[in-house]
């Protein structure tokens, strides 16, 4: 019997975004038609507290903007770049039988589960180790199956074979994901949602460049990224000291640490990436016949910066490696 029980877990701040956008995608589950349904996300944190008071809020809010827009459904950026990355990695398994998938910063992604991606892949989930532990006694409690055992599990794996692997992505991981068992002969998708502006440009580009230094000529990079102006008017509105009431949103301003160069298809050159294609989030939802959640207090911050600094977005890139590395950083 899975266990419905569910401690609080102590997971640092950033590990802590996992919870909330994963109760955003729990909110759009409930949808009457969603763009993504998670049934095992639903039983990983479903009854925690904390995470059902966030989706409810969801819940609320994109409701609310659904009766003010006049629009039918209104998602979360959560939700429409889980669905992106879907469909990429969908995409990839239609000319690849054999490859390897490897989710940066993957919190309470469930796609081993989720997707269909058959016996021939092999998919590295690396998070923090607070964020690791905490999902795979989850996963347990969920019955969700960890290896092929040849047992009957409530949620079985969909693809050959799965591991959480406890690394920090800003130190030097790379010989850690080697140790289990990632292989720098086999195609591999690098999957980063999310992740980037908890890094600094530096790490950011540490991590692009062993990425692609461990990668083959057909792998393929799904990464999404604030865009330059997103970020320099979050760090403007912390500094500007014009919202002084509002501690929650400049904490959360706070711990983003990078945005993406205005040159992206220059800048992931220099790391040894050429860009596929790259896409605003303002652009992508409408693939999916959706219109997307606000995020609180940007109307303000739309206002005042964006006549100076452009759009504030959020890219979405597919990439693939670059024979030749040229660092031009
Ligand atoms: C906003 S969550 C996104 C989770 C997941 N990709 C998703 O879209 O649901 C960011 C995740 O990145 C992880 N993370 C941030 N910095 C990291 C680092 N230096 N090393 C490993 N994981 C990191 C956090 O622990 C967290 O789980």
């Amino acid at each position: 019997m899975p266990d419905t029980t569910y401690r609080s877990p102590r997971l640092t701040a950033v590990a802590k975004t996992a919870m909330l956008v994963a109760a955003a995608r729990l909110a759009e589950a409930k949808h009457e038609q969603p763009v993504l349904t998670d049934e095992l996300l639903e039983a990983i944190i479903g009854s925690s507290g904390e995470v059902v008071a966030a989706m409810r809020q969801c819940i609320q809010e994109t409701q609310q903007q659904e009766r003010e827009d006049g629009v039918n459904h209104v998602a979360s950026f959560t939700s429409v770049r889980m669905k992106f990355g879907d469909s990429q990695l969908v995409q990839f398994r239609a000319s690849h039988v054999s490859f390897q998938v490897v989710i940066l910063g993957a919190g309470l992604d469930t796609r081993p589960w989720r997707l269909d991606l058959g016996s021939g892949v092999s998919i590295y989930d690396i998070d923090q180790k607070d964020m690791t532990e905490f999902k795979n006694a989850r996963l347990l409690a969920a019955d969700a199956q960890l290896q092929m055992d040849g047992k009957t599990h409530r949620f079985p794996l969909r693809c050959g074979s799965w591991k959480g692997v406890p690394l920090d992505l800003t130190g030097s991981w790379l010989p850690g994901l080697l140790l289990s068992g990632l292989s720098t002969d086999v195609p591999t998708v690098w999957v980063a949602e999310g992740l980037f502006y908890y890094m600094d440009q530096e790490a950011g580009s540490a991590l692009l460049k062993t990425m692609a230094s461990a990668s083959t000529p057909d792998s393929m990079l799904i990464m999404t990224h604030l865009n330059h102006a997103l970020f320099t008017a979050s760090q403007r509105f912390i500094s500007d000291g014009d919202f002084p009431t509002d501690e929650k949103i400049k904490t959360f301003y706070s711990s983003w640490k990078s945005g993406m160069p205005e040159n992206v298809g220059g800048y992931l050159a220099s790391c040894g990436w050429r860009v596929d294609s790259q896409q605003l989030m303002s652009e992508i939802h409408k693939e999916y016949g959706v219109q997307l959640a606000r995020w609180k207090n940007t109307a303000e911050m739309r206002r005042k910066y964006e006549p100076e600094l452009g759009t504030l977005d959020y890219w979405v890139v597919v990439a693939h490696p670059m024979s030749v590395i040229v660092d031009k950083s």
